[in-house]
Parts: C-alpha cells; sequence; structure tokens
C-alpha cells in the first residue's frame, strides 16, 4: 500500500518551480548580493599621514622669541626650563588670543602668579632665566598644576637654558 504523504508529494520538478518564482529569484538575488557587500575585501584606506617628527632643541630666550605663532609659525613657551609646543592651542596663545603674551615667552611666573603683567616676563633676554626663588608655596603649586595639563596636552619640543651658557652654543641661532 503506498504511502498517503507520498502520493501529495509533488514530483521534484514541480517543487523546484514553485520555489523558483520571479520574486523569490529576486530576492535570492538581493540576498547574495548583500552578502558580497558584506563580505567582499575592503581596498586598504590609506594610511594617515604621519604626524611631523618631533625634534628636541635646545632653545635661549632670545631664539624662542620668534615662535609666537605670527605669520603662521608655531607657538612654544616655556615653564621652568621645558619648552612646550602650545601650537594646538593656537586660539589661547597665538596672535589676538587671550594668552599671547606667553607666546615665545618663558610663562613660568605669569602663570604662577596668575598675571599678564608684562613684569611677569623675562625683560632681559640675555639675563640668566628667572628662578622663581622668591615664589611662595601657594604660586609654586599654581604653576605645577599648569605644567601638570601642558604635560598631558601638548609636546616638549626642547629646553630653555640662559644665553651665554655651554648649553646655548647647542641653541640654534
Ligand atoms: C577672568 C579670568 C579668566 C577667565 C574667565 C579665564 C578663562 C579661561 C577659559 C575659558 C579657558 C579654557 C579652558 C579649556 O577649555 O581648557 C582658560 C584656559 C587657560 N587659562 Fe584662563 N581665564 C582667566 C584667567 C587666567 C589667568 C589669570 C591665567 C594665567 C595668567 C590664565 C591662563 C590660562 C591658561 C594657561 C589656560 C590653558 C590654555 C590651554 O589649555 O592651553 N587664565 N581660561
Amino acid at each position: 500500500m503506498a504511502d498517503s504523504s507520498d502520493s501529495h508529494a509533488a514530483p521534484p520538478a514541480a517543487e523546484a518551480q514553485s520555489v523558483m518564482t520571479p520574486i523569490n529569484m529576486i530576492l535570492l538575488s538581493l540576498f547574495v548580493f548583500l552578502v558580497y557587500l558584506r563580505l567582499r575585501p575592503k581596498t586598504p584606506a590609506a594610511l594617515p599621514k604621519a604626524p611631523a617628527p618631533v625634534v628636541f632643541r635646545t632653545f635661549t630666550p632670545k631664539t624662542l622669541l620668534p615662535f609666537n605663532g605670527e605669520e603662521g609659525k608655531p607657538v612654544y613657551l616655556a615653564v621652568r626650563g621645558r619648552v612646550f609646543d602650545v601650537t594646538p592651542g593656537r586660539n589661547f596663545y597665538g596672535p589676538g588670543g587671550p594668552y599671547a603674551n606667553f607666546a615665545g615667552r618663558d610663562a613660568s611666573r605669569g602663570l604662577a602668579c596668575g598675571s599678564f603683567d608684562r613684569s611677569m616676563l623675562t625683560e632681559d633676554l640675555d639675563a640668566p632665566l628667572d628662578k622663581l626663588e622668591d615664589l611662595g608655596d601657594e604660586e609654586m603649586e599654581a604653576l605645577m598644576g599648569w605644567e601638570e595639563r601642558f604635560s598631558e596636552k601638548y609636546l616638549v619640543v626642547g629646553k630653555l637654558v640662559p644665553v651665554g651658557s655651554d648649553e646655548a652654543k647647542n641653541a640654534e641661532p
């Protein structure tokens, strides 16, 4: 006796025909295309441009002075002998910025005292560096706070040495 379920089964050709309707074929092609889009090998993204190499330099107050951000130049400032490249903070230190007075200068005293007064900047660029010896604990603490912030945010690009010192011989003119 024949199985009743067998008697209802469509012949294989008819079954294939019922699956391969135009709409199913379109859906299948779409599916295959989506899978292809997902899995196709990606063209390698262009490598990001490497940042300019940082060269550690020796500056004197005189050679630091031109780095004030004018005419598109970088902006540097020194804090306790370390020269920071604050160019990314051009809005702060560049020409017309609120802290432009520190650009190209030893900013240590001004930052420690929270003052933009001109007397905070070493006037004689040939003089020994400001040793900050007369500052109190609070001012030194404030200064170290700024140094910490700068260290996190900016690159150190050199050291500041006084004109006439042995190290100043390494300073570029
Ligand atoms: C009226 C007083 C002041 C106001 C309203 C003020 C406002 C500000 C503001 C809004 C910022 C930006 C903070 C950020 O986005 O990171 C800033 C940063 C700064 N301020 Fe002031 N400030 C004042 C006084 C001073 C003083 C007295 C000094 C030091 C002499 C000073 C030195 C700085 C420095 C060095 C920065 C950091 C910029 C950087 O991240 O490179 N500010 N100030």
